[in-house]
């Protein structure tokens, strides 16, 4: 194990916010010990979207995320820890709600929506260099 203090982009989805979510998941956030260090709630507009999510223009399920994404308010977090990038992932847990494990945030709280796997209730930037680069779009 090695010790690298990093800072990660962690959005709280529209989804979360709907469902009044915001308070359990920074609570988990908190209580593994990460630091807020900026936080922010916007609405997101498609300019944005389409940056942060580059990386999938063209996949099938783009345009129903950004959608997904534009539909209401997000909370944007600039979250620090040590190795905090992959250690927020493992707290939000796969991709897919059906088979993120329990205990971690996606697998006791997203709700199984059929074909509406983007409804998954947080993001997390998957490597360093997505961290700064979505951090840069997020909080400038
Ligand atoms: P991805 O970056 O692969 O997942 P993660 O959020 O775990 O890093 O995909 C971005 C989002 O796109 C994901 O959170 C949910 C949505 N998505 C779908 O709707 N369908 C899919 O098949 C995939 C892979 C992702
Ligand atoms: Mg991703």
């Amino acid at each position: 194990m090695t010790t690298a203090v990093e800072e990660t982009l962690v959005l709280i989805k529209p989804d979360g916010v709907a469902r009044s979510l915001t308070g359990e998941i920074l609570r988990r956030i908190e209580a593994k010990g990460y630091s807020l260090v900026d936080l922010r709630m916007l609405q997101a507009d498609r300019d944005l979207l389409a940056q942060h999510y580059a990386e999938h223009e063209g996949k099938p399920f783009y345009e129903p995320l950004v959608e997904f994404m534009e539909s209401g308010p997000i909370v944007a977090i600039r979250l620090a820890g040590n190795r905090v990038i992959e250690g927020f992932r493992s707290l939000a847990g796969a991709t897919d709600p059906t088979t993120a494990a329990p205990g971690t945030i996606r697998g006791d709280l997203a709700r199984d929506w059929g074909l509406k796997v983007q409804q998954n209730l947080v993001h997390g930037s998957d490597s360093p260099e997505s961290a700064q680069r979505e951090l840069a779009l997020w909080f400038g």
